[in-house]
């Protein structure tokens, strides 16, 4: 094993291991945005994994001293997430969205968008709850959004699609663990293909990093699928697909909530639309609205 990890065999506790893991991982060149966004997270999330914790560990926690065979696995882990610069929610196979547990692996990209708090504060001031009667994911890739979403609204029909086989597979695996898969219908589809009926909300996070972002993309991207990234040119190859096809697709009043993230300037430039960009509180950017009139003009 390498010797960058042997500072951990000095620690006797939790709150040990804490410090040492951020030491050992603020020592190296890591690339943080896959659920957390430094070293001392990084390390809180370990922990909480080695413990199968769902929360950050209290003070009174920390104290505790570390079970036999931990001091292995965390070095694993280390020797992934600095050798291999694997995101930590590969090494673990787990990733937090809307509060909720999510299975990931290498076949999904690591849930991490800011949808989540649109999903949590229900879509307010935006739209109104009561008019939500169906709801339509494009790319749902682990499940994370439509999940979140079957759960918050439990008389809301929710499909979800991608044209990913390997991301359905994650998506259902996910759907099953939060006893959703009688809530959420899911569809292989290239975007609308094999969709029918319309919907009162379509919401996508869609790939959208440009072929040139893409080549000067940290490491730890390249664990990611590129299907769930990569985006053309301009970045608008899926944006423009779904802003032209989604018309037929939406109610009279309905409504597309559309992540665009580096490719915003592009898509603002692109469409001549009146886009409503949404703020957030918790950090994030790049989240556009449209309804459906101004689709269809
Ligand atoms: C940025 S990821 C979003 C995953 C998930 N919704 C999230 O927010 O974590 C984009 C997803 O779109 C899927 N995708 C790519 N091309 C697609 C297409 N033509 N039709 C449907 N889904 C597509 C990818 O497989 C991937 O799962």
């Amino acid at each position: 094993m390498d010797t960058r990890f042997e500072l951990i065999n000095r620690s006797s506790t939790y709150h040990d291991l804490l410090h040492d893991i951020e030491t050992i991982l603020s020592n190296e060149d890591l690339f943080y945005g896959h659920g957390t966004d430094n070293a001392m997270d990084e390390s809180m999330a370990i922990i909480m994994h080695l413990l199968q914790s769902h929360d950050p560990l209290k003070e009174d926690q920390l104290k505790a001293s570390i079970q036999v065979g931990f001091l292995k696995k965390a070095k694993e882990i280390l020797y992934q997430r600095i050798v291999e610069l694997k995101p930590l929610p590969y090494i673990t196979n787990e990733a937090y969205f809307c509060g909720k547990r999510f299975y990931v692996d290498e076949r999904v990209l690591i849930p991490r968008s800011p949808i989540a708090e649109l999903i949590n504060n229900r879509f307010e001031p935006w739209i109104k709850a009561s008019s939500l009667n169906r709801i339509l994911e494009i790319g749902t890739g682990s499940g994370c959004i439509a999940l979140s979403i079957a759960s918050i609204f439990s008389d809301t029909e929710v499909v979800a699609t991608d044209v990913s086989s390997d991301a359905l597979d994650v998506a259902a695996m996910n759907a099953k663990a939060h006893d959703s898969d009688n809530r959420v219908k899911i569809i292989e589809s290239d975007l609308f293909e094999n969709v029918n009926g319309v919907f009162d909300l379509i919401i996508t996070n869609p790939p959208y990093v440009p072929t040139e972002v893409m080549s000067d993309l940290p490491k730890e991207y390249l664990h990611e699928p590129d299907l769930a990234l990569a985006a053309g040119d301009n970045g608008l190859d899926f944006i423009s697909r779904i802003l032209h096809d989604a018309p037929p697709f939406l109610s009279d009043n309905g409504i597309v909530i559309i992540e665009a993230g580096v490719a915003s300037e592009k898509m603002e430039e692109a469409f001549n639309m009146p886009f409503i960009w949404i703020d957030f509180e918790k950090g994030g950017e790049g989240v556009a609205l449209i309804d459906a009139s101004s689709l269809k003009n």
